[in-house]
């Protein structure tokens, strides 16, 4: 039984009429309350630059919970209680005078105090500074950033440097969503809390892994934002290889926030530089051109709104990983995202070893390699395949693989999976830091993913083009081809 905040908390939302904040914040918000989650006395104070009163922010506000939250679990009487809780102020973030306001709305100093900075990055250091001259922030307050954190090493530590100015790492909450989805929760779980798994976790057993984070959605009227960034910066860098770190990482001796997040810096550590010779063999780049998407004709990424027709910048990323430690020596994790592909589909696959002496017949040899499937989304579950014999006298000793299967919503039903920023924003007001990203974890992915991006610029490696709606570019299949293996696209 999940117990009810009684910390009540006043929360300062920087950037509330942005589209984070309409889409993903005030949608989980709402959740909260419906969920009883919100402990009474909790406010959000949502913060623009545009000159609207309370009363419009709210209507607005409603507009958008009936718009973005699934239509069977909109409650108007829940929607209009959480809004009683919001406050509308505007404020140019640039305005130092103009934070003086913000301590008239704090009216019980004992309320917890979060600060979260749903804006752009480069706003985060003016606004960390400004709190601090009109004197908001006490060494209790906690702060919340969104990505990308920066756009390279360098340019994240000046982003680093400036939040830790005003901050201690430990009050500094970076958000990354996928932290928050319960199925990647769930791989904490899997692997920690089954003891069969944890003793099969390794390069005895396991052959390789592979990560895939497919979308059918294109670029969504962001084109301008993508184009700087591109998928490497956009998923690779945090989401992706925040995957890999809770797949591969060495089991955390508790729960605690650091004693996790020093387990996933070992892994970014031990990451195998990708060198200019490696290219060929360990990446793939593409971009999509005109094709479908769900039986509909789409553009090609050049063609879409606001595009800069000779943007090389890429939708698809395609990776040959390898950590150099004595767990994962030998075990490559094959890892892949791009933007149109042919569905929405974020799954994980461990490839186990064979037995190391096979008995059965010759020609079904391929089977005998025990799968384990982890979905994301959609559908949510996990998936073992594993062999057994065929039944029937005539079948003799042949085999057949079958899943042993468990899809959450099926298995769970009464229990709804909650969106990734519930959990986030709940573990914040819980004060609970093992969901987000140390400045450390940070540092080290950019480390590792500028090496890439050096090398695509040194080497002028182009996107390689591929028709929306199919798997990336021929180059990604044969990069596992090489290596005697195939992605597993049988979802
Ligand atoms: C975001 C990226 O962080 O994650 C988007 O900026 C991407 O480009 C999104 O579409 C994917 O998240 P999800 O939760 O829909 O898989």
């Amino acid at each position: 039984m999940v117990k009810r905040i009684t910390n009540r908390c006043d929360i300062m939302l920087f950037g509330a009429l942005g589209d984070l904040a309409q889409r993903k914040l005030f949608p989980a918000f709402y959740q909260l309350e419906r969920a009883g989650l919100l402990a009474d006395g909790s406010r959000v104070l949502a913060l623009a630059r545009r000159d609207l009163d309370t009363v419009a922010v709210c209507k607005q506000l409603l507009e958008s919970l009936e718009q973005y939250v699934k239509p069977e679990e909109f409650d108007r009487s829940v929607a209009e209680a959480f809004l009683q809780r919001v406050e509308y102020q505007m404020l140019d973030f640039h305005d130092s005078d103009g934070f003086g306001v913000l301590n008239d709305w704090r009216d019980e100093p004992n309320n917890e105090l979060i600060v979260y900075m749903a804006c752009p990055p480069s706003m985060y250091g003016i606004i960390a500074r400004n709190l601090s001259s009109a004197s908001c922030c006490t060494e209790k307050t906690r702060v919340v950033v969104e990505k990308p954190i920066g756009h390279d090493l360098e340019s994240s530590r000046v982003i680093n440097d400036e939040l830790g100015e005003v901050y201690r790492e430990n009050q500094l909450f970076r958000i990354d969503h996928y932290l928050g989805k319960e199925t990647v929760q769930n791989l904490i779980a899997l692997r920690f809390a089954n003891n069969l798994f944890a003793s099969q976790w390794d390069q005895n057993h396991i052959s390789h892994v592979e990560i895939t984070v497919a979308e059918s959605v294109g670029i969504e009227g962001r084109w301008g934002y993508f184009d700087k960034a591109g998928q490497i910066r956009d998923m690779i860098q945090n989401h992706m290889l925040q995957l890999l770190c809770l797949i591969a990482m060495d089991p955390p001796s508790d729960l605690s926030a650091d004693s996790i997040r020093d387990e996933k810096v070992k892994v970014l550590k031990a990451l195998r530089t990708i060198t200019p010779d490696m290219m060929e063999s360990h990446v793939v780049r593409g971009q999509y051109t005109a094709g479908t998407s769900t039986g509909n004709p789409v553009p090609g990424y050049l063609d879409e709104e606001g595009a800069n027709k000779s943007s090389e910048t890429e939708t698809f990323v395609a990776l040959k990983v390898e950590i150099d430690n004595w767990r994962w020596s030998g075990v490559p994790f094959y890892i892949r995202t791009g933007k149109r592909l042919p569905e929405k589909l974020s799954q994980i696959i461990i490839h186990f070893k064979p037995a190391p002496h096979y008995i059965f017949d010759q020609d079904q040899k391929h089977l005998a390699n025990n799968k384990l499937i982890i979905r994301l989304q959609p559908d949510e579950g996990m998936s073992l395949k594993i062999l057994t014999k065929d039944q029937g006298l005539h079948k003799g000793m042949r085999l057949r693989q079958g899943p042993l299967e468990l899809t959450f919503s099926e298995a769970f039903e009464a229990e709804r999976i909650p969106d990734a920023y519930e959990r986030l924003l709940w573990e914040i007001m819980k004060g609970n830091q093992y969901l987000f990203v140390r400045r450390d974890e940070v540092e080290h992915a950019w480390r590792w993913v500028d090496r890439v991006i050096q090398n695509w610029s040194d080497g002028g490696h182009s996107p390689k083009r591929y028709a929306a709606g199919t798997w990336g570019p021929v180059a990604s299949i044969a990069m596992i081809t090489r290596d005697g293996r195939s992605w597993y696209e049988d979802a």
